[in-house]
């Protein structure tokens, strides 16, 4: 029989010590900042009916992405490959008896069969935020800012990254401008969608192809560079609702720090269906990571595969891989090489094991992380460990009848601390 693998399942991440403290700071932050906007924690379930992603997730995720079996009851389920779906799902249950808007997050891991590339991965983790029930455009501006706060709170601010912003009903009502089929405009959204990712002439050819022409309002709308444009072609066009929407966006985030992040991007009309109005990707701004980190908008109509009534939603989700990728890239991941751990309890002779055991339960009691050497090791010894580890100091018990030694590695500092006087000593070192 042949070996068997080391390797984690292709796409998918084994994570040590390190990665795990990573990935532990991530999803920190993602806590505190989802809670002090008053989301509230909520999850679900790892496997869903793939009928819930037919409804409205698109024909990649279902065709191309999406883990699916059947199950010993016959059910054809799928590992969840976002969790927009299941919140909506989960929110149709509830939503009649509960004050709006609702606010809800959650960093679910996802399953999506892609090819393993820098930046995409089969399983990640994301960080979801959705409210539903928000007044438009406020919705989506709190929905931002979290998204923005969430950045700006690992140090990154709009050199780092900006914000790319579109309503996907503009588009809709260029594509209704132009009279064309419901299949032509799904065509048309899932080129435009990758307008950026290919020449103007392989563009203008998908154009050609998805809908026979190439008419004169989509190449203005896909010229459009700013919102100030977005707004004199809106206006011209006389799509009022829109317009309306676009000045009202602007006008409530005029003169607020949001501002500074936002870039008018008419590519920008994300890969899944269910978004009918402001859609928007967060966009690593170094040359060597041009990348989305974060997508998401608003989806007014998901509720209603439900059969419930429409129930508008505005959220985002924020990938862990590309998120690390963003923070390694400006220089802003810390470094968690090193154990969590501040001390490490060693002794030379076997005699000392029950006080070294007595000592460290006095730090533990004390809120010193504490690692305790099970046997007696050499001084050299025993320093490596801790050094290797990363231990910021090592207790020495023997050294000195009725005394320990308390040695900080990196000043190489130590005292001597008496036995009897220990628990004080701690309390005063440690607090
Ligand atoms: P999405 O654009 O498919 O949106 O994914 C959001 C983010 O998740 C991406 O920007 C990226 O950071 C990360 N991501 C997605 N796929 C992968 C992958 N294969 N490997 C690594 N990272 C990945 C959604 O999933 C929507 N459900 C978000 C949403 C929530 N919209 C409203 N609420």
């Amino acid at each position: 029989m042949s070996s068997l693998s080391k390797q984690p399942y292709k796409g998918c991440r084994d994570f040590f010590p390190t990665q795990k403290r990573e990935q532990d700071y991530l999803f920190n932050h993602m806590r505190q900042t989802a809670m002090l906007y008053a989301y509230e924690p909520y999850d679900g379930p790892m496997l869903e009916l793939v009928d819930l992603y037919k409804a409205k997730s698109g024909e990649e995720l279902i065709n191309d992405q999406i883990y699916s079996f059947t199950d010993r009851g016959d059910r054809f389920v799928a590992i969840r490959p976002e969790m927009t779906p299941t919140v909506a799902r989960m929110v149709a249950q509830i939503h009649k008896e509960t004050p709006k808007p609702i606010r809800w997050y959650s960093i679910p891991n996802l399953m999506r069969y892609e090819k393993p590339q820098k930046g995409r991965l089969r399983e990640h983790w994301q960080f979801n935020c959705d409210i539903f029930g928000a007044p438009e455009v406020l919705g989506e501006i709190e929905i931002l800012n979290v998204a923005k706060d969430l950045l700006n709170g690992f140090g990154a601010n709009n050199k780092h990254f900006e914000i790319l912003v579109n309503d996907r009903d503009i588009v809709s009502a260029v594509f209704g401008a132009l009279k064309i089929s419901e299949e032509q405009s799904y065509k048309l959204f899932k080129v435009i969608d990758k307008a950026k990712k290919v020449s103007k002439e392989a563009l203008d050819k998908m154009i050609k192809e998805a809908i026979s022409s190439s008419p004169e309002i989509l190449n203005d709308y896909l010229g459009l560079k700013s919102f100030d444009e977005l707004l004199t072609f809106v206006k011209k066009n006389k799509f009022e609702d829109q317009t309306k929407r676009i000045q009202n966006f602007l006008e409530k985030t005029k003169n607020t720090d949001l501002a500074n992040y936002l870039v008018y991007d008419p590519t920008i009309v994300r890969g899944l269906d269910y978004y009918t109005g402001i859609v928007f990707e967060i966009f690593d701004k170094h040359p060597d990571n041009r990348r989305a980190l974060c997508g998401g908008g608003a989806y007014a109509n998901l509720l209603q595969i439900f059969n419930e009534q429409p129930l508008p939603g505005v959220g985002f989700g924020l990938g862990d891989v590309t998120l690390t990728d963003f923070l390694k890239t400006h220089g802003l991941m810390p470094d968690f090489s090193k154990t969590h751990a501040t001390l490490f309890v060693t002794y030379t002779e076997e005699k000392d094991i029950e006080e070294a055991l007595r000592l460290s339960q006095v730090l533990r009691k004390n809120n010193v992380s504490t690692e305790t050497s099970l046997q007696p090791l050499k001084f050299n010894k025993a320093l490596k460990i801790a050094q290797k580890k990363g231990h910021q100091y090592m207790l020495v018990l023997g050294e000195k009848d009725n005394q320990v030694s308390l040695k900080e590695l990196e000043s190489k500092r130590q005292v001597d601390i008496a036995i009897n006087q220990f628990e004080e000593e701690v309390k005063k070192l440690f607090n």
